[in-house]
């Protein structure tokens, strides 16, 4: 027999005493570029790396007429470090949007802002709106398919889970209170339902939850094994002037990291690089170049980057048509994590200026 239903009651009563102190739900009446920017930031970096840049980007970007008066290389510069640039993209073409019409109050009207997708539009119209749905994130997903005991492996399940998920917005306990029954939800995905060793022993919902009652909550949500990425190589160019400065590129404004500051390199492709071959992608020719130790590597979602180093120094200055000099702190923080691994390798490497930014990351635990 299947143990009784979970009651919303419960999960709230519980959200009350425990949840989670986050700067992005200081107001009692929250205000949706707030809610709509750490939604973004939260769907690919930690909770914990999310606080401190969550606050910088406010400091800077106000709100939405800060942010759409604002140029790109602005976003992108504040945006580094973060990952999945494109969102950066969106984040900044939606504020244009909503900066003239101001903030539909429907998920199905913020739907049609451009950049903002479903889950961004479910997570702003309840927890800014309090429009009865659940924004199912991996953190729903994963509370969902535990406690309706779903064993469809993700992603075939996503549509189920959601629409589960959604089916405990009818209790007029959860429909009283979207926002908080949505973030109570990704509170216990967090805290208690976690990936690996869930502590039911503490969780509001064990009474209701039919994989804890089977014993198999560990086990679930059940996921399609990844297909392996393939590798990409690259080789880059750290060429400095005899002011020190180093030679930069933006990369073109569409694709990956579209827009964002770069060392120049080879493109990156599926077989390694001969000096050689690299060479004729030099930004310069006829320097001597010195091979760095070491290969960098930064996974992406789609697949994974290894990338060498040469680098050399111009006893003058160059004109470089295309690139810029920058001082190389400067570089740095407008670059994404990509390119800080890579100048790890030149040993001109300041401290890591944050963790929870790489490509690949799971979103908000
Ligand atoms: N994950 C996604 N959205 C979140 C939120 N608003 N609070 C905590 N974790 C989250």
């Amino acid at each position: 027999m299947n143990p009784p239903l979970p009651e919303p009651e419960l999960l709230l009563a519980w959200y009350d005493r425990h949840r989670r102190v986050l700067p992005w739900r200081d107001d009692s009446q929250p205000d949706p570029y707030r809610v709509w920017l750490s939604e973004v930031m939260l769907q690919q970096t930690t909770v914990a790396a999310v606080g401190p840049r969550y606050t910088r980007f406010l400091a800077r970007f106000p709100d939405v007429h800060a942010l759409a008066r604002a140029e790109w290389a602005e976003v992108a510069e504040e945006w580094a470090g973060l990952g999945y640039y494109a969102r950066a993209r969106n984040l900044h073409a939606g504020a244009k949007a909503l900066a003239t019409r101001g903030f539909p109050r429907t998920m199905e009207a913020l739907r049609a802002i451009p950049g903002i997708g479903p889950y961004t539009a479910a997570a702003v119209a309840a927890i800014a709106f309090q429009e009865p749905v659940v924004p199912a994130d991996g953190n729903v997903e994963r509370v969902t398919a535990r406690v309706c005991r779903v064993e469809v492996p993700l992603p075939a399940a996503k549509k189920q889970l959601s629409a589960l998920a959604q089916g405990w917005m009818a209790a007029p306990a959860a429909r009283a209170r979207p926002g908080d029954f949505a973030q109570a939800l990704f509170d216990l995905g967090a805290t208690i339902c976690t990936p690996r060793n869930p502590t039911c022993a503490l969780c509001p919902w064990r009474g209701g939850c039919v994989a804890q009652a089977a014993g198999v909550q560990a086990e679930l949500p059940r996921k399609m094994p990844r297909a392996a990425r393939p590798t990409r190589h690259g080789t880059h160019f750290l060429l400095q002037d005899a002011r020190g400065l180093v030679l930069v590129r933006r990369r073109a404004e569409t694709g990956l990291l579209g827009g964002m500051l770069e060392i120049p390199g080879t493109p990156w492709r599926a077989e390694a690089w001969t000096e050689a071959e690299a060479l004729a992608h030099a930004p310069l020719t006829g320097l001597r170049w010195r091979a760095l130790d070491g290969v960098a590597r930064h996974g992406f979602t789609h697949f994974e980057l290894r990338m060498a180093l040469l680098a050399t120094r111009l006893p003058g200055t160059a004109e470089v048509p295309g690139h810029a000099w920058m001082d190389l702190e400067s570089a740095r923080t407008a670059m994404p994590s990509v390119m800080h691994r890579l100048l790890a390798l030149s040993g001109q490497d300041a401290a890591p200026r944050e963790t929870g930014g790489a490509e690949t990351e799971e979103p908000s635990r």
